[in-house]
């Protein structure tokens, strides 16, 4: 049965029932037509989750930069003046703060008052970039599209003060949700956990190269906007529309602060180019030869077609390449959309779940699933080819 409550759990069930005791209303920090800035800063909102229900700003209040690069967070570089950085006491929760003033902590938003984070919330980039690492490991220039696959937002969901009060709506054992939430791992994310409870989460995927893809999500749910849409609704706790008759999701809120960006921020997203593999990563004489066994041999191109290498927005059963039947017997198509495959070096694990470590892992699982009798130096060479788009 799915639930009309949304918002990993309690937060919107809260406005919803609180009638004329609507949240203060606040605008954005960016224009209609700035998808850049929509996609790194813009919260829609998403205070009333963040901060009233799940007491996040208690939890970053005391925890140092050491901690929370620990579960992943990021710091843009760019964002602290340079002494600054060279200075900064990184076990010091003190630092953490100065580091929401300047707004330097990639997709997390905060208002910060005689030294107290007052207000905070999360932006696409969150799970959506990372940083290229080069001031020090999780500090760098912003890396937007990347998933961040060192985030542990399970573990951070669990670790918030205000916890009980989100799972009290959802109907949840508060220790039950934890210990869901604490098993879910860095880069992984469960959307479906405040409609069914139940814990399946997949991998963070990358909001770049998906132009030319006709439908988005692991289970092709719809395009870019309509999951942009669910996502901040449902799972940021934005202050927006979203309805969808399938799902028994009907979620009202005026002013909407979701549906006037989504055109902007769908714009961004799809002048994302996928990340070209590092030279000197892959061997190019073994990837040419393996293309030809993508193409031929191997069968691969027959849905991994075109530029893109999906042939979305067609959708296949689990069984037609192996997948556990978990994530799509939860969603409404019930089947796998082909993975756009550009930039794919980039961010191992592989498949929704992360069931394949590594481009050799995925290899080996499709020629034994698929039976495809390759050859040990086909499998190298399909695996050149794989790390080479
Ligand atoms: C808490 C982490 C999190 C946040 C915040 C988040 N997403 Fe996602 N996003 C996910 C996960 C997990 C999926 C995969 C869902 C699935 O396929 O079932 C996803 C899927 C997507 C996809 C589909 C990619 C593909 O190839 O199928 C796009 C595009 C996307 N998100 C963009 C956004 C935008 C834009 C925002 C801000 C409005 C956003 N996301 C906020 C976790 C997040
Ligand atoms: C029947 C259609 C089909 C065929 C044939 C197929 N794939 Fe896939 N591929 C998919 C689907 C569907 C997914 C998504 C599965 C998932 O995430 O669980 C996928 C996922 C992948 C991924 C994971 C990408 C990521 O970012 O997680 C890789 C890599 C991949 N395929 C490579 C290949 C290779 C190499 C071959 C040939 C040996 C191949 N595929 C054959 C449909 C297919």
């Amino acid at each position: 049965m799915r639930r009309t409550r949304t918002i990993l759990g309690s937060a919107l069930g809260l406005i919803i029932g609180c009638g004329d005791n609507q949240p203060v209303q606040q605008s954005g920090p960016c224009a209609e037509t700035d998808g850049e800035c929509i996609f790194r800063h813009d919260t829609f909102g998403d205070e009333q989750l963040w901060t009233d229900t799940l007491r996040l700003h208690e939890l970053v209040q005391g925890l140092s930069p050491t901690k929370a690069l620990g579960v992943g967070l990021k710091v843009d570089a760019s964002a602290v003046p340079a002494n600054v950085l060279a200075s900064a006491d990184l076990e010091d929760p003190a630092t953490t703060v100065a580091l929401i003033e300047l707004n330097a902590v990639v997709g997390v938003r905060g208002t910060v008052e005689a030294g107290r984070i007052t207000r905070i919330g999360i932006t696409c980039a969150l799970c959506h970039s990372t940083v290229d690492n080069a001031v020090a490991p999780g500090i760098g220039a912003r890396l937007d599209g990347w998933p961040n696959r060192d985030l542990n937002p399970g573990a951070i969901i669990a670790l918030t003060p205000g916890l009980g009060t989100m799972t009290a709506s959802l109907g949840v054992d508060q220790a039950t949700a934890r210990t869901a939430l604490e098993s879910w791992g860095p880069g992984r994310y469960d959307a479906r956990f405040n409609q069914d409870t139940e814990s399946h989460p997949v991998l963070l995927p990358p909001a770049y190269g998906l132009a030319d893809v006709a439908l988005e999500t692991y289970t092709g749910e719809g395009p870019v906007s309509y999951w942009n849409a669910y996502v901040a609704v449902t799972q940021m706790g934005a202050q927006g529309t979203f309805v969808d008759e399938k799902l028994g999701i009907d979620i009202r809120h005026e002013p909407d602060r979701v549906t006037p960006m989504l055109p902007a921020l769908r714009d961004y997203q799809f002048s994302l180019q996928p990340p070209a593999p590092p030279a000197g990563s892959f061997d190019v004489a073994s990837a040419q030869r393996g293309k030809l066994v993508f193409d031929g041999a191997a069968g691969c191109a027959t849905c991994h077609a075109g530029s893109s290498f999906t042939d979305a927005p067609k959708l296949h059963a689990p069984s037609e390449t192996g997948m556990s039947t978990d994530e799509a017997r939860r969603s409404v198509t019930g089947m796998y959309r082909t993975t756009p495959l550009r930039g794919a070096w980039s961010h191992p694990p592989y498949f929704h779940d992360g069931s394949a470590a590594t481009l050799a892992d995925v290899v080996t699982h499709y020629n034994t699933v698929l039976a495809l009798g390759l050859t040990e130096p086909q499998r190298v060479d399909l695996e050149h080819y794989l790390r080479s788009l």
